[in-house]
């Protein structure tokens, strides 16, 4: 028979119980960054320095911490279910878990591209990336981070995705940021659904929805046990 189909999705929250600062709440990144200074085609144009040192910072953090339970529990869903992590994180947490199919909407902190040729995507070794450190083509790298008012070109790959999905759990997004928001949507009427958030995110209009308000390393841990037995 073949194996049923959870698609996760996570945010932020998931990685919070690692000792990652999310974005919105109470004192999140947002609170203390702007994002036009930071996070965006323009800011790198205006101050590249700033926009490294920003994204250095958050990258020292991730190799610093450490992935959680939720991260782990994940991986132990699949032994009985083909699972595909679909994360707004840029953070390597369910990667080091051990999570075998993890796609990065908004790209990964550990890499560093190309400002000629977007296909040219390296690792980045150790926390900093710098300005005058380039690529092949002796073109300046930028963090492999998607910034506000980019392309979220993961989403061609996760609609499928989704629209495949028995099972889909969502952990830890405010939903505040679309694309990514709107992943749910595609998800079969019928297909069950999670939301694990200890804050009450705005959610109307989605058939099959179980909301259980806690922290990640609490209920998802559960939830897992659950669907496995
Ligand atoms: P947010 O900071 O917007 O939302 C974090 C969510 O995690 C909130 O709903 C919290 O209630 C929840 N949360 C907090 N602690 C938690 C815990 N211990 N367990 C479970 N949930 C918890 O972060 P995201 O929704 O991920 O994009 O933000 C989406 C995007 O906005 C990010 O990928 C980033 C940001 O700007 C870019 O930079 C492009």
């Amino acid at each position: 028979m073949e194996m049923r189909r959870i698609v996760v999705l996570t945010g932020a929250g998931v990685s919070a119980e690692s000792g990652i600062k999310t974005f919105r709440d109470a004192d999140g990144l947002w609170e203390n960054y702007k994002i036009e200074d930071v996070a965006t085609p323009e800011a790198w144009k205006r101050n590249p320095s700033l926009v490294l040192d920003f994204y250095n910072q958050r990258r020292k953090k991730v190799l610093e911490v450490n992935p959680n339970a939720a991260h782990y529990s994940l991986v132990e869903l699949e032994k009985n279910f083909h699972v595909n992590i679909i994360t707004q994180n840029i953070d390597n947490l369910h990667e080091r878990a051990g999570s075998k199919n993890v796609l990065h909407l908004h790209g990964e902190i550990t890499k560093s591209r190309s400002t000629n040729n977007h296909k040219l995507i390296y690792p980045i070794e150790g926390w900093q990336l710098n300005i005058d450190e380039c690529c092949e083509l002796g073109s300046q790298l930028r963090p492999h981070i998607v910034w506000f008012g980019e392309q979220v070109p993961e989403m061609e790959n996760s609609i499928p995705l989704v629209q495949m999905a028995d099972i889909v759990i969502v952990i830890g997004t405010s939903l505040a940021v679309y694309p990514a928001a709107g992943l749910i949507m595609y998800a079969k009427k019928d297909a069950e659904k999670f939301l694990i958030d200890p804050a009450s995110v705005p959610y109307d209009r989605i058939f099959n929805l179980r909301i259980i308000r806690d922290t990640a390393c609490k209920a998802v841990p559960q939830l897992v046990n659950d669907l496995l037995k």
